[in-house]
């Protein structure tokens, strides 16, 4: 579905230089679910930003799949639900957004699409200030989900959600999984939620895959003494 080779990236120029990225390498399957987990500031979400072509890498490439229609086919999620969306608008209007091209009854298909995400035809009406965490998350993954995606990255989406929410978002993820086929790459610093709910996951470190992590019975086995520092 994915690959990344050789992926560099740095910001700022001469003595401000700074390498956030360094040769970055890794694959995600057809229907696979793929975890990426680092500290704070080792390059996740620059990562996903190189993926989802927000932004250029200085060296290195990212390749998909299929190439025919990229926004389609590659979605992202990200942290802060309340951020990403405009506070303004109701459900519906956010809903119906990234639908603007699409053939065919818009509403329709959205109603058919709230079930997905275990929400109702009255929230459609309200504003994000008039939905819980669990159901502004929710939105927020449906809005990426509704173009029924090959590929969603998901870059902290229960990081600031209580421990019952965040279990409900990791079951929806697991169930567009299961019914869509969706592959999906879960980045988080939550290690519980991703040794649940991935098979594989890299670790990440100052901006370098350290290690790749392979699931056996439930749990990730790992040698590099940073990932065993990490998950301990
Ligand atoms: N536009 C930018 N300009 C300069 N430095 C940046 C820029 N974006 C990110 N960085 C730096 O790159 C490093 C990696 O940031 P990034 O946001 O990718 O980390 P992260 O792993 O997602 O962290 P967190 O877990 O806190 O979300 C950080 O040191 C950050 O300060
Ligand atoms: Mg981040």
């Amino acid at each position: 579905m994915l690959k990344i080779e050789n992926l560099s990236k740095s910001y700022g120029r001469g003595k401000r230089k700074k390498n956030v990225l360094h040769d970055v390498n890794l694959t995600v399957g057809e229907e696979e679910i793929v975890g990426i987990v680092g500290e704070s500031g080792s390059g996740k979400s620059t990562l996903s930003r190189l993926i989802m072509r927000l932004e250029s890498a200085d060296e290195g490439t990212v390749s998909f799949a299929t190439v025919d229609n990229f926004y389609a086919s590659c979605q992202i999620v990200f942290q802060n639900a309340s951020a990403a969306m405009n506070p303004s608008w109701t459900v519906r209007d956010i809903l119906k957004e990234p639908l603007r091209k699409m053939k065919g009854d818009r509403d329709a298909h959205i109603r058919e699409m709230l079930e997905k995400v275990s929400l109702e035809e009255k929230h459609l009406d309200r504003r994000p200030s008039e939905l819980s965490g669990g159901e502004r998350q929710r939105v927020n993954l449906l809005r990426s989900i509704l173009v029924e995606p090959k590929l969603l990255v998901c870059d902290e989406i229960v990081s600031n959600l209580d421990r019952l929410i965040q279990k409900e978002i990791v079951e929806l993820i697991q169930r567009l999984n299961r019914e869509t086929g969706m592959a999906i790459l879960f980045i988080s610093h939550d290690l519980d939620v991703v040794e649940h709910l991935c098979n594989r996951v890299y670790v990440m470190k100052s901006g370098r895959i350290v290690e790749e992590g392979v699931k056996r019975d439930g749990r990730f086995s790992f040698e590099h003494p940073y990932s065993l520092l990490l998950f301990e």
